[in-house]
C-alpha cells in the first residue's frame, strides 16, 4: 500500500511546556536552530512525499508563517544560506492547513484531514517524535507498508517505567514476519505495566488507509472528551492485518522537556559545525 500524502497533527495545547507554549506553538520550539516541525517537513520530503497537511488550531499561526516566504528577510539577507535552505524545502513541498476547532484529541485531529486525504492512503507524523536515522523513519514505514500491502505503525521497545505513557501493541504470537516486524493483534492505550501486552510502544509514525476515518467517526470520546486514535486503530486491526515496524534510528520524545533537551544535544552532536563544541561543552559542564 502506497501513500502520497502526509498529515501532521499540530493542534494540541502543549501544556507540558507551559509557560513556553502560552503564546507560541509547541511545534515551533527550536531543536538547535530549526523548529521541531521543520525536521518533520524534511522527513516528509526525504521520504518521497510532497503533499503535507498540517492540522493546526488557535495560536498556531507561527507554523504557517514559518512555511511561507518572508520577502522582507529575503531582501535584507539576500543569499543567506539558512533562508535559501528553507526556500529549497518549500519549493519541493506543498503545505496545506486545516484547523481543528477544539482540541478534542489526536483521533479527532486526524479526522479533520478526511477531506484533504480524499479516499487515499496517507502517512501520519507526530511532531512530538523526532528521529535521527540514516534512512528517514517515515521512509522505513512506507517501504514496509508497500511490501506488506498493509497499514503499519512505528513501534519501539520502551522502558518498563514508560509503558503507561504510550499506546502499546499486542503482537500476534508467531505473527513476527522478520526481525522487527510484527502483526498487531490488538492495542491498549496507556496500560499499567502489569496489564501491558508487550513493551512495544507506538511512536509517532503511521501509514493508514482511508477506512480509518470511518473508525474514528465510530469512536466514542474517552474520559477527557478526547477521541483516541488507538481506539480507531484497534478497530482497523479487526478489519484487516495491521503491522508494527520497529524503526531503526535514534528517537527523541520532544513532547516533554527532558526529551527536548536530549534532542537538542543529539541533533547538535551530529552537526559538523557544532558536534565538537557540544562534546567539549558537555565535558566541561560535567
Ligand atoms: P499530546 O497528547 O502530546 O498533547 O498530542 P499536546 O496537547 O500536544 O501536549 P500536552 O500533553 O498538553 O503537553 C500528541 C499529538 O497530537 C496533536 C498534538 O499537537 C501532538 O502532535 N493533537 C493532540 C492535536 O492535534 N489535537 C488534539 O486535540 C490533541
Amino acid at each position: 500500500m502506497r501513500a502520497n500524502k502526509a498529515v501532521v497533527p499540530a493542534a494540541g495545547l502543549g501544556t507540558r511546556f507551559l509557560p513556553a507554549t502560552k503564546a507560541q506553538p509547541k511545534e515551533m520550539l527550536p531543536v538547535v536552530d530549526k523548529p521541531a516541525i521543520h525536521y518533520i517537513a524534511e522527513e516528509v520530503i526525504a521520504s518521497g512525499i510532497d503533499d503535507l497537511l498540517i492540522v493546526t488550531g488557535r495560536g498556531k499561526r507561527a507554523i504557517e508563517d514559518h512555511f511561507d516566504r518572508s520577502i522582507e528577510l529575503e531582501q535584507l539577507l539576500e543569499g543567506n544560506p539558512s533562508l535559501r535552505e528553507l526556500q529549497d524545502l518549500l519549493d519541493r513541498l506543498q503545505v496545506f492547513y486545516v484547523r481543528q476547532g477544539r482540541p478534542l484529541g489526536l483521533g479527532h485531529a486526524i479526522a479533520c484531514a478526511e477531506r484533504h486525504v480524499d479516499q487515499e492512503n496517507f502517512a501520519v507524523l507526530l511532531p512530538d517524535d523526532l528521529y535521527l536515522s540514516d534512512e528517514p523513519a517515515l521512509a522505513q514505514l512506507l517501504a514496509a507498508a508497500e511490501e506488506l500491502d498493509a497499514p503499519v505503525v512505528a513501534v519501539r521497545e520502551v522502558q518498563p517505567q514508560d509503558v503507561h505513557r504510550y499506546g502499546i501493541i499486542a503482537p500476534l504470537p508467531e505473527g513476527g514476519l522478520r526481525e522487527g516486524v510484527h502483526r498487531v493483534e490488538d492495542m491498549v492505550e496507556k496500560p499499567d505495566l502489569e496489564k501491558a501486552p508487550s513493551r512495544l510502544a507506538v511512536v509517532g509514525r503511521y501509514v493508514l488507509p482511508p477506512s480509518i476515518f470511518g473508525h474514528l467517526r465510530a469512536t466514542q470520546p474517552g474520559a477527557k472528551g478526547e477521541i483516541q486514535l488507538t481506539d480507531a486503530l484497534r478497530a482497523l486491526c479487526k478489519e484487516r492485518p495491521v503491522y508494527a515496524v520497529e524503526v531503526r534510528g535514534e528517537r527523541y520524545d520532544i513532547g516533554e522537556p527532558l526529551g527536548l533537551l536530549q534532542a537538542q544535544i543529539g541533533f547538535a552532536l551530529v552537526r559538523a559545525d557544532l558536534g565538537d563544541g557540544v562534546r567539549e561543552l558537555l565535558r566541561s559542564m560535567l
